[in-house]
């Protein structure tokens, strides 16, 4: 059977587009071998899969002729720690999802509806009229106080603020070029002295840790049944010995939920923001939705067509995650007509099946109407992954995007600063954009009831 395609520019210039032009770099391998193809120079051979009909039989057979190892994931140690669920593997991996993943569903979640619009609100009521501002920063807020008390509980107050605080500037410290490097090449991570950059990241970390360390003992220390945050169900839960799980286990498992939970949706919803104002008739469209909306309860906003076409075409367009993570090959597998050995590595290219002629015609075109007049599915837009590593946050996800761009959207006139069409950019290892995007806030809307009365 035929080799599958490989990509051929060196390695290294293969690793330098991949860092710096991920999307060009995609598309171009796209253009030229199709479907499938192997990239080398990443960090592995990697091999990209976009056919619905591929990512589907790879990300169905986790666990079988596939695994989803958590070892593939190890240049994100440094950030999370050994021990996330991002870098667990096999059974341990089930179980650790099976404990973080409740507070991210069912009724648990409605609880957030409430939360999510009072923070929105907060946040725009610091903003003067006439005031410049990035939506990323404001999202970012947004996002990082909705995270907070998800997970810890952690409402206002100092320590609120200045956990916030670090974990941005940790963030940030991931997210340049330099950043890209430092997440890619992790030795460029340690502390070589105080004019290296590992020396401050180092600094950073630590002070980061002492304030999640010392919330653990707070939370060990005075245990209450009647809080719900993620950090207090972590405390008391149990494996089927009766071990609960270590200071430093509970460390990385809420740093990973703080990490993922917070900068992929600050982005989305920085987007959404762009492409409503970028797009009039988008804008205006969803202005009509919201407006017959005036009143409804968050939950109900979640619901609205139009708004969840806009978001979700939002998350197509440039999906915040580019990729999967890695599946490796365990058995022998035929996929896309080519021969796949045990422990080849795979990965669903989200931005390349985003983007298939096929399924989105004009796919470079922002288009919410597509997600209403066609049912996509699961393996045709999937900006949440799928299978064994699915996003646990996916619906908490959705619900801020739907609810804090309803209530801004609602309640105040915002415009883009400039014309000029707002390009993505790399962020550490999300899809982001180059700016952050510029925009003006106006002031607040007359509530329609009220207008001409
Ligand atoms: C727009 C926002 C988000 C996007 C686009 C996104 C996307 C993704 C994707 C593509 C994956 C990998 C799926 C796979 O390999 O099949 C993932 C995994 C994950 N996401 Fe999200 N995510 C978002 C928000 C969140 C939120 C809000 C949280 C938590 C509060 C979260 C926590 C996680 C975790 C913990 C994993 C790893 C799951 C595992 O290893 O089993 N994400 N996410």
């Amino acid at each position: 059977m035929a080799a599958i395609p490989t990509a051929t520019a060196p390695g290294l210039v293969q690793f330098y587009n991949w860092i710096f032009h991920p999307l060009d770099y995609m598309e171009t391998q796209y253009r030229r071998w199709g479907d499938i193809f192997k990239a080398r120079g990443t960090l592995m051979d990697w091999i990209f899969l976009s056919h619905p009909d591929a990512l589907k039989y790879v990300l169905t057979h986790d666990g079988q002729e596939l695994s989803a190892p958590g070892e593939v994931n190890q240049i994100l140690s440094s950030l999370l720690g050994h021990t996330s669920l991002i870098l667990l593997s096999g059974a341990q991996h089930r179980q650790r999802r099976q404990l973080v993943m409740p507070p991210f569903h069912g009724e648990r979640l409605k609880v957030y509806g409430e939360l999510i619009r009072t923070i929105t609100h907060e946040v725009l009521a610091d903003l003067t009229p006439g005031q410049p501002f990035k939506a990323r920063e404001l999202t970012q807020t947004i996002s990082m106080q909705i995270i907070l008390q998800a997970v810890f509980g952690l409402r206002q107050g100092e320590r609120c603020q200045r956990l916030g605080q670090l974990l941005a500037q940790r963030l940030d410290m991931s997210s340049g070029r330099l950043g890209a490097a430092l997440v890619f090449l992790p030795r460029l991570s340690q502390d070589y002295g105080p004019w290296s950059p590992g020396h401050r990241l180092q600094a950073l970390v630590k002070e980061i840790d002492d304030l999640i360390f010392s919330e653990i003992q707070a939370c060990r220390s005075n245990p209450d049944p009647n809080r719900s945050d993620i950090l207090s169900l972590l405390l008391a839960a149990r494996d089927g010995e009766g071990q609960g799980l270590t200071d430093q286990e509970l460390r990385d498992e809420l740093m990973t939920l703080l990490v993922a939970g917070h900068e992929t949706t600050a982005t989305a919803m920085a987007w959404s923001l762009y492409w409503v104002h970028h797009q009039p008739e988008v804008g205006a469209r969803l202005r009509q939705e919201l407006e017959a909306a005036t009143g409804a309860d968050p939950i109900a906003l979640t619901k609205l067509p139009y708004l969840n076409a806009v978001c979700n075409e939002t998350l197509r367009i440039y999906p915040v995650a580019m990729l999967t993570f890695p599946r490796r090959v365990e058995k022998p597998i035929t996929v896309q007509g080519y021969d796949l050995s045990p422990g080849e590595v795979v990965v669903g290219a989200i931005y390349l099946l985003h983007h298939r002629p096929d399924l989105y015609p004009n796919p470079d075109q922002f288009r919410p109407e597509r997600f209403l007049e066609r049912q996509y599915g699961p393996f045709e837009f999937m900006p949440f992954g799928s299978g064994a590593r699915r996003c646990v946050g996916s619906a908490l996800a959705m619900y801020e995007m739907t609810i804090v761009l309803a209530t801004l959207l609602q309640e105040c006139e915002l415009d883009l600063a400039s014309d000029r069409p707002v390009r993505p950019q790399r962020r550490g290892v999300t899809l982001s954009m180059k700016g952050g995007v510029d925009m003006v806030y106006r002031g607040k809307r007359p509530i329609p009831e009220l207008v001409g009365a």
